[in-house]
């Protein structure tokens, strides 16, 4: 009988021999330790499509120096290992936030090079707790750190007082916004029907970029800017 899990890690392996590659190493090594169906659906084709379009987005309408990043909903980490694997960014810094606990190990495990680096860290924290003033992020009036250049968030969707959490971020910080209309999701509190209600939900004053991307079940909406 076919040993599942030794036939992909034994393709997975080839894959970064041939490619020579920390990126595929690190996913390998986090799909032994951590075999979550969160992790599968973070990689799968549609969640790596829409990371793709956001960093091909983002370097066309900013550039290739993103300074210190903060992702907000981070997830299992896949988006800020793709950024630190491209090779058009430079990347001073990223700090993934996400209110589960089980999501910073994980996020730790596939960006265990920028760890080894000391370019990536995690926080387990409600994003809607962070408070942002001109030289610093702080959380229960905790300084963690300093403001950030690049904030993105893949994941509003998920955030219910959307609102409250919009109008507390700094007015200086490149924002990158995700949302989708894949209203079936039960949690998915916070979608939009489409591109021009997301961008009435965030409005920028300074707005570089309002695109849409469609998949089979749902379409995802972005936008990058200064609000
Ligand atoms: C399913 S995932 C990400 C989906 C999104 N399309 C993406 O790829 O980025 C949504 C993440 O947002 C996190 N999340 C939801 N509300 C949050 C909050 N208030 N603070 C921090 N993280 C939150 C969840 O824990 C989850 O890991």
């Amino acid at each position: 009988m076919l040993k599942k899990d030794q036939f992909y890690k034994d393709i997975l392996d080839g894959l970064s021999l041939f490619y020579e590659s920390r990126f595929i190493r690190d996913i390998r090594n986090t799909a032994l330790k951590y075999p979550t169906s969160s992790l599968g659906n973070a990689l799968n084709r549609r969640q790596t499509a829409s990371k793709l379009w956001l960093l091909d987005s983002l370097n066309e309408t900013h550039g290739d120096d993103l300074g210190s990043v903060h992702i907000l909903g981070g997830w299992c980490g896949v988006l800020a290992s793709l950024l630190f694997h491209d090779s058009r960014f430079n990347v001073n810094h990223i700090t993934s936030f996400d209110i589960d606990p089980s999501c910073a190990p994980i996020a730790d495990s596939l960006n265990a090079d920028a760890v080894d680096r000391r370019v990536f860290s995690t926080e387990t924290a409600d994003i809607l707790q962070l408070r942002y003033t001109a030289d610093s992020v702080q959380i229960n009036d905790q300084k963690i750190g300093a403001c950030p250049d690049l904030l993105i968030n893949t994941s509003c969707e998920h955030l219910e007082d959307f609102d409250a959490w919009f109008s507390a971020l700094p007015q200086d910080t490149l924002l990158v916004l995700q949302s989708n209309d894949y209203f079936s999701e039960p949690e998915h509190v916070n979608c939009q029907p489409n591109l021009a209600a997301f961008q009435e939900q965030a409005p920028m004053r300074d707005l570089i970029f309002a695109g849409e991307l469609e998949f089979d079940k749902y379409t995802r909406f972005m936008l990058i800017g200064r609000r």
